[in-house]
């Protein structure tokens, strides 16, 4: 199993690519299924979780071709998705139990052929992140929803959801797309209240209503959607990953670097990210290409945050924030609000010397002088990223474990941080 070895105290300098966003082009890909015609997506990084979805979009008939593999560091790929027909309304658990967001093919594949069975995606690392915003919504779209032997199955009477008036009580990422999906082919008007509002779902709504959908009110949080009859194909360039960004954003800071982050409008969709990391001294100047990061002050100044949906401090964040936060000049709390257990980097962090202490879903962070190097163990996906952060800067070695977890939401990692000057490398043999 791969491990990565990381050498800190090596400031990173140069420029660093942004790929496409994950969390767009994962319904992004979804929304293939809504269409007979070609949805050409470029800009669609190389992570685990394409791959993943990919499998299941052809299992339900979906054709892909690759148009462009994106050999180079600072070029995603492009794929081509093409579904004349739907061969297959299940979605089966040994994909789903995967990755979680293949619950967004229930919507498209409700509204497209008016059923669906698609395997409960269960628990993860982060919490039990139930479905049940999602079944609520398409309940109030007419939609029958059954739960048989860990599958959920849907069907829309008559063949074709009704519109209504989709109300979530809290604010949920994927039910707001996987409803919004569906309701672009619903027969009338759906209204969806206290909709999400991150920078994907708008990625979503402008690649969809460029399929030929009528969605109005994009990026508030309400969103209204008058049904047709059917939609066409695209070609549509996913968004850059504003998770990524801050994040090489945070590891530019704790090195006391300068890199200049490529991709076009970054700090835009950084937006909620970009004012917690200005309160802790860290710089960003705007360039023709991207932008500059930097520290701006001797010593990271310690910042208190909530986690909050967008446009407030992103819970993808966290365990970066985090990280950084261990060596700031005074103390942080960070309290995660979203997921239920989303501190798994906590007891792997204060292994390399941070001092963490828990109180329930709040964290105290006292700023150290220095972090220690040591075997640490990756739980998911942001968390293996705020132990890759500590490494940069901890002193002599950090060998990081279970780096699958990396390869889901960071492409080319070790590439791109070593050509900024990371002493990084990636190896299955590497001593422990
Ligand atoms: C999306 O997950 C992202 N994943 C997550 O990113 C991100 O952390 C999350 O949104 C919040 O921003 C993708 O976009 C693929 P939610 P999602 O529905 O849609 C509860 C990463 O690291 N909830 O907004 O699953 C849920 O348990 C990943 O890239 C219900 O109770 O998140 C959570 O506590 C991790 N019932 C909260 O709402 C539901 O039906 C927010 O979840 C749905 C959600």
């Amino acid at each position: 199993m791969d491990r990565i070895a990381i050498t800190g105290g090596y400031r990173l300098e140069g420029q660093l690519p942004i790929s496409g966003a994950k969390n767009a082009a994962l319904p992004l890909m979804c929304a293939s299924l809504l269409t007979k015609e070609t949805l050409t997506l470029s800009n669609l990084p190389h992570l685990a979780d394409i791959k993943t979805l990919k499998l299941l979009l052809e299992g339900h008939g979906v054709k892909t071709t690759v148009e462009n593999e994106g050999v180079n560091l600072s070029e995603g790929q492009t794929i081509s998705f093409e579904t004349p027909d739907i061969t297959s309304t299940v979605a089966p658990y040994d994909i789903v139990r995967k990755m979680r967001a293949s619950i967004l093919v229930l919507g498209p594949l409700l509204a497209r052929e008016g059923e669906a069975t698609v395997s409960l995606p269960g628990g993860c690392a982060i919490g039990n992140r139930p479905i049940d915003l999602h079944l609520k919504g398409f309940e109030e779209m007419g939609a029958k929803i059954e739960l048989e032997e860990g599958y959920v199955r849907a069907v829309a009477p008559g063949g074709r959801l009704e519109g209504g008036t989709v109300h979530f009580p809290t604010v949920s990422v994927g039910a707001t797309e996987n409803i919004l999906m569906a309701a672009t082919l619903a027969s009338g008007e759906t209204i969806i209240d206290n909709a999400a509002r991150e920078p994907e779902i708008s990625d979503l709504a402008n690649c969809l209503n460029a399929m030929g959908a009528n969605i109005s009110g994009i990026g508030t949080k309400t969103l209204t959607v008058k049904g047709v009859e059917s939609l066409h194909g695209a070609q549509y360039a996913v968004m850059p990953d504003r998770i990524e960004a801050g994040s090489y954003a945070v590891a530019a800071a704790m090195t006391r670097g300068e890199v200049e982050l490529l991709g076009h409008d970054l700090l835009d969709v950084m937006r909620g990210t970009a004012g917690v990391l200005k309160q802790a001294g860290v710089g960003f100047k705007q360039t023709d290409d991207g932008v500059i990061v930097t520290l701006e002050r001797d010593k990271i100044k310690g910042v208190d945050v909530s986690t909050q949906p967008y446009p407030g401090f992103p819970t993808d964040m966290q365990a970066q924030l985090m990280a950084m936060m261990t060596i700031c000049d005074s103390a942080s709390v960070i309290n995660e609000t979203i997921f239920e257990n989303r501190f798994m980097h906590v007891p792997e962090l204060c292994r390399m010397g941070a001092d963490i202490t828990m109180h329930g879903s709040t964290a105290i962070v006292r700023g150290v002088d220095g972090l220690l190097g040591a075997p640490v163990m990756a739980t998911d996906l942001r968390a293996s990223m705020s132990l890759v952060l500590a490494g940069l800067v901890a002193d002599r070695q950090t060998f990081v474990n279970r780096i699958y977890h990396l390869d889901r939401g960071y492409e080319r990692l070790v590439e791109k941080l070593s050509a900024c000057g990371a002493k990084i490398i990636r190896d299955a043999n590497l001593g422990i």
